[in-house]
């Protein structure tokens, strides 16, 4: 037998091209600028962060009617920290967008991002991690604030 031979350069190169391609990436989710044009339909508190949920009219009264969410919809978690924005979390949904991940780690149509409040990515984060834990809403359009959605007049 001959001895292990220590790893090629390229198969380390690939390697590394793999992890950076398992982190965040700008994807199609914008950044929402015009929270004054949607509804703040709940607020989660937990210990020192408050989050504000915020989304379209559209998407309300579809989640109210049982109907589907229109593509384009946006769903915003709002991170106050300190009386200071932190962070926005948001989803989006788009015809088709689903298929720029593997069939296993979908979330449907809907993407997710980690914007700074100055409409940045944080590229240290990997929306996989977003998409598996909201995965687990799968029966509520992938939203945990679901019904509070409904709820809301
Ligand atoms: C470990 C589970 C988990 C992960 C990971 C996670 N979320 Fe959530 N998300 C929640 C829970 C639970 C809520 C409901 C609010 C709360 O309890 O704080 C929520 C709420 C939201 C909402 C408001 C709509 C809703 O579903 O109620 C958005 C938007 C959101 N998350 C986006 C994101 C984004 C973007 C990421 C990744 C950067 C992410 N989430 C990662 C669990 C998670």
């Amino acid at each position: 037998m001959t001895p292990p031979r220590p790893l090629p350069l390229a198969a380390l190169l690939v390697g590394l091209t793999l992890a950076t391609a398992a982190r965040a990436e700008p994807n199609r989710v914008e950044f929402p600028d015009d929270l004054d044009a949607l509804e703040h339909y709940t607020t989660v508190t937990r210990r020192d962060v408050t989050e504000f949920m915020y989304t379209s009219r559209a998407a309300l009264d579809a989640i109210r009617a049982g109907g589907e969410i229109p593509d384009g919809t946006q769903i915003i978690l709002q991170d106050w920290r300190e009386g200071e924005v932190y962070r926005l979390f948001v989803m989006q949904k788009g015809d088709g967008w689903g298929a720029d991940y593997a069939a296993a780690t979908r979330t449907d149509d809907w993407q997710f991002q980690w914007f700074w409040p100055d409409g940045s990515v944080n590229m240290d984060e990997n929306t996989a991690r977003c998409r598996a834990c909201h995965a687990a809403r799968e029966g509520r359009d992938f939203m945990f604030t679901y019904n509070d959605a409904r709820r809301y007049e």
